[in-house]
């Protein structure tokens, strides 16, 4: 492949990691990150851009010749970004905004999922003006716990595993107030709880046919043993011993290729990752829901496992491709990723800590920057919730847990808070 100029929008850990294996691709040419952060400076350049103002976007990408834009996050790709580009004949790897919708409305994902048979959790929609009929259906309900979620993206902050009915009533009026997810819950899913492991599985998809990446499990809550708030994520593992590579192919077959088929038939072909989150039941794997972009943290261990270079994968997703190309996997080695917090984090936290003894990159060992930045004096000082992710590599999983918490004991800055126990569950099925 000839070279090619690449845009890669988004500034957090797992666009770090996008950044690193994006300027390790042998097709690489010129790499800008926007907005980045001061990790991504080692792999390309830190372009600021206002990336809702698509016409600047576009603008940018033809004074540079950029032949791929890569979008991280959520927001830009429900927003249209990619829409919007390929209009105008420019390559863009990631979903559209319709496509998008499988993680921006809760409600369109589980209709298509229950249209096409895609197994998911039994689940009741309301309407905002049918508010009195759900809590009339919280009233009669038998099987606790219920799980209630707001539609529409709501930071995570949207669903609500009531016990029983007292917290039912308490979440569906806390929804019904909050400012923040009023906006988004104009509609109501009320959905059977699923019990089982819950594990994460990303492939890559190209309208037409999907290929698995990997499967990883995410560490959402801020405390050990899985307690506390929610947070973006405290550290990932990957590949999970919940599932081998007859049980990926069996997710493929029942899930994967049934959605990109739906959304083909519905007319909004689905290209780019879909990271499937899926609760393992004793019916077999459940869909929890689908998300448009690779997680962050789970990006994170994936990327380093990745052996086919990452600038053709994201071209056959563009162009409807992925069947020419064998995308090869590293699942022989295992990859740990903690993440570092400002104490505090998710709720309030202080920035501007001195950050001191990141060790150097290496084959087996990686720092990916999420919120930091560089100070006036050009120090590198803390800039966020989740400030860094040290990744490890080795041939199991207990020893992989080992050399990232070794590194982690060499880097410090003023209230650096991480979970001791990332993996553990993993290492609990050996
Ligand atoms: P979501 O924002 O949909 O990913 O939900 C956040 C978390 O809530 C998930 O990661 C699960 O741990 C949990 N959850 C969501 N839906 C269900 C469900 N139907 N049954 C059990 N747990 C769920
Ligand atoms: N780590 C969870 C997410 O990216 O949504």
């Amino acid at each position: 492949m000839e070279s090619i100029n690449v845009l890669l929008i988004g500034s957090g850990g797992r666009e770090h990691a996008l950044a690193w294996a994006l300027r390790n691709s042998p097709s690489i040419g010129k790499l800008f990150i926007t907005p980045g952060n001061p990790g991504t400076e080692f792999c390309g350049e830190n372009v600021e851009l206002d990336i809702r103002d698509h016409e600047a976007v576009l603008a940018f990408i033809e004074a540079n010749e950029i032949g791929l834009t890569v979008v991280g996050p959520e927001q830009p790709l429900v927003d249209g970004i990619v829409d919007f580009l390929e209009t105008h004949g420019k390559a863009a790897f990631g979903p559209t905004s319709g496509a998008a919708r499988l993680e921006g409305s809760k409600s369109f994902a589980k209709e298509i999922m229950q249209k096409y048979n895609v197994p998911t959790g039994n689940f009741r929609l309301f309407e905002r003006n049918e508010w009195a009929a759900a809590e009339a259906f919280v009233e009669d309900n038998e099987t606790w716990p219920m799980v209630l979620k707001a539609d529409g993206l709501a930071a995570g902050k949207g669903v609500f595993i009531s016990k029983n009915k007292a917290e039912a009533k308490e979440a569906l009026e806390y929804m019904q107030n909050d400012p923040a997810l009023s906006a988004a819950s104009y509609r109501l899913v009320i959905e059977e709880y699923l019990e089982g492991e819950e594990v994460s599985v990303f492939a890559v998809c190209d309208g037409d046919t999907a290929t698995i990446l990997m499967d990883a499990q995410d560490h959402k809550r801020i405390g050990e043993g899985d307690t506390g708030l929610n947070t973006g994520g405290m550290g990932a593992y990957a590949p999970t011993p919940v599932l081998d590579q007859d049980a990926l192919e069996d997710i493929r077959q029942r899930i994967v290729l049934p959605m990109v088929d739906a959304m083909a038939a519905e007319g909004i072909p689905y290209k780019g990752i879909l990271y499937c989150g899926l609760m393992m039941t004793t019916k077999g794997p459940q869909v929890i829901e689908f998300n448009c972009r690779f997680g962050d943290p789970e990006c994170q261990v994936i990327l380093p496992a990745l052996e086919t270079d990452l600038i053709e994968i994201m071209m056959a997703s563009v162009y409807g491709k992925l069947d020419y190309i064998d995308i090869k996997i590293d699942t022989e080695s295992y990859y740990t990723c903690v993440v570092l917090a400002s104490e505090g984090y998710p709720r309030k936290y202080e920035k501007g800590k001195a950050i001191t003894g990141i060790p150097a990159d290496s084959d087996n060992l990686h720092v990916f920057h999420s919120g930091t930045k560089k100070d006036d004096d050009g120090r590198l000082v803390t800039n966020g919730g989740r400030v860094l992710n040290v990744v490890s590599k080795a041939d199991t999983l207990s020893d992989s847990i080992h050399k990232a918490y070794d590194a982690v004991s060499n880097i410090s800055f003023d209230g650096m808070y991480y979970r001791k126990d990332i993996g553990a569950k993993g290492l609990k099925r050996f």
